[in-house]
C-alpha cells in the first residue's frame, strides 16, 4: 500500500516515519515544495529502517501521487506557522492546492487526510476541486478531543483512555465541546458550570501557554500521533468512533465517524443540547465563510 505525504516538515516526516514503523504502507512516499527537504528526511528514514521491515521510504514528486491509497496533506506556509489567518494562508498556498487537487485525479481511490488549517475548508475544497468521493476526505480534528479528554482526565484524577468526550464544529476557534455526551470510566458526567469552567481553564491553559513557547511551530508530534490513530481506524486496526472533519453538504465539519478502507462508513449523529446547537451552527456558518471566502480568492467555481 502506497502513502503519500506532502509537507515534510515536522508534521510530514514524522508521519511517514510513525506509518512506515508500523508497517501500515510498504511505500511511503515525502513530497515537500523544498526538495532537499524531503530528500532529507527520505534517505534518514531509509537508514533508520535498513535493519527492519523494510518500507521504502522515498522522496517524490507531485507525479508520484498517482494510485496513492493514502494522501495526507500537511504542507504549511512557515510564514503563517499556527497563526489564525487560516484563509489567507490558504490563498496564499492556492496553486498547490490546485496541483494537489489534479494530483488526486491520478488516485481516485485514496484516503484524504487534510492536516493544514483551515482543516474543514481545506479538507472540503480538495474534495470539490479533485472531484474525488466525498467519503475519502477526513480532515484532521483529532486534536481538539484529544485535548478535551485530557483536560477532563486533569480535572478528575482519571485517565484520558478513560474519559469518552468529543469536540466538533471548526478545527479552529469556534469548535465546541460536546458536553452533553461525556462518560468517565464508562458513567455520564453531568457537569456543574464550575465543573465546565475548571476543565476549559485547563484546556485553554495548556493551548495559551503552548503558543506563547512554539515561536510558529505547530503541535507536530500530538498531530501525527493523532494521524496515525485516524488511518489505524480507516484500516480497521482501531475500532469505534474516530473524530474527524467529515462533508456534510456545503461544508466539512468535525464531528465523531466511523471509519473504514473506503472513508467515511457513518457520522454520529449529534443529539446537541440547545445551546451547544446554536454554537454548532455557528461554527458551520464560519466554516462555509471561509470555504467562500478562499474559493474568491484563489478564483475556483466551487
Ligand atoms: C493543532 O491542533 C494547530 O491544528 C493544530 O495542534
Amino acid at each position: 500500500m502506497k502513502a503519500f505525504i506532502i509537507g515534510s516538515g515536522t508534521l510530514g516526516s514524522t508521519t511517514a516515519f510513525l506509518l512506515a514503523e508500523h508497517g501500515l504502507y510498504d511505500d511511503v512516499v515525502l513530497f515537500d515544495p523544498y526538495e532537499p527537504l524531503a530528500v532529507n528526511h527520505a534517505m534518514d528514514l531509509t537508514q533508520a529502517f535498513c535493519l527492519t521491515t523494510d518500507p521504502t521510504v522515498r522522496a517524490g514528486s507531485l507525479a508520484d501521487m498517482a494510485g496513492s491509497d493514502l494522501v495526507v496533506m500537511s504542507a504549511g506556509l512557515r510564514s503563517k506557522a499556527a497563526t489564525p489567518d487560516f484563509v489567507g494562508t490558504a490563498i496564499e498556498m492556492a496553486p498547490l492546492i490546485e496541483s494537489i487537487a489534479n494530483g488526486l485525479k491520478t488516485a481516485p481511490n485514496a484516503i484524504v487526510i487534510t492536516m493544514t488549517n483551515p482543516v474543514d475548508a481545506l479538507s472540503y475544497l480538495l474534495c470539490r476541486l479533485s472531484g474525488l468521493p466525498e467519503r475519502q476526505f477526513l480532515g484532521f480534528t483529532w486534536n481538539d478531543s484529544l485535548r478535551f479528554r485530557w483536560a477532563i482526565a486533569k480535572h478528575f484524577g482519571v485517565k484520558p483512555e478513560e474519559v469518552s468526550a468529543y469536540m466538533v464544529g471548526e478545527h479552529g476557534r469556534s469548535k465546541l465541546a460536546v458536553w452533553s455526551d461525556v462518560s468517565i470510566r464508562g458513567e455520564k458526567h453531568t457537569f456543574t458550570p464550575e465543573e465546565r469552567d475548571a476543565v476549559a481553564a485547563v484546556q485553554n491553559g495548556f493551548w495559551d501557554e503552548f503558543m506563547k513557547v512554539s515561536n510558529l511551530r505547530t503541535a507536530g508530534w500530538t498531530t501525527a500521533y493523532g494521524c496515525l490513530q485516524q488511518v489505524r481506524y480507516v484500516l480497521g486496526v482501531n475500532e469505534g468512533w474516530c473524530p474527524c472533519s467529515v462533508i456534510d453538504g456545503a461544508h466539512s465539519a468535525g464531528r465523531p465517524a466511523r471509519l473504514g478502507p473506503n472513508g467515511l462508513v457513518e457520522a454520529k449523529e449529534l443529539h446537541l443540547a440547545a445551546d451547544e446547537q446554536a454554537l454548532y451552527d455557528a461554527s458551520v456558518a464560519k466554516i462555509r465563510e471561509m470555504i467562500t471566502q478562499i474559493a474568491q480568492g484563489a478564483g475556483w467555481t466551487i
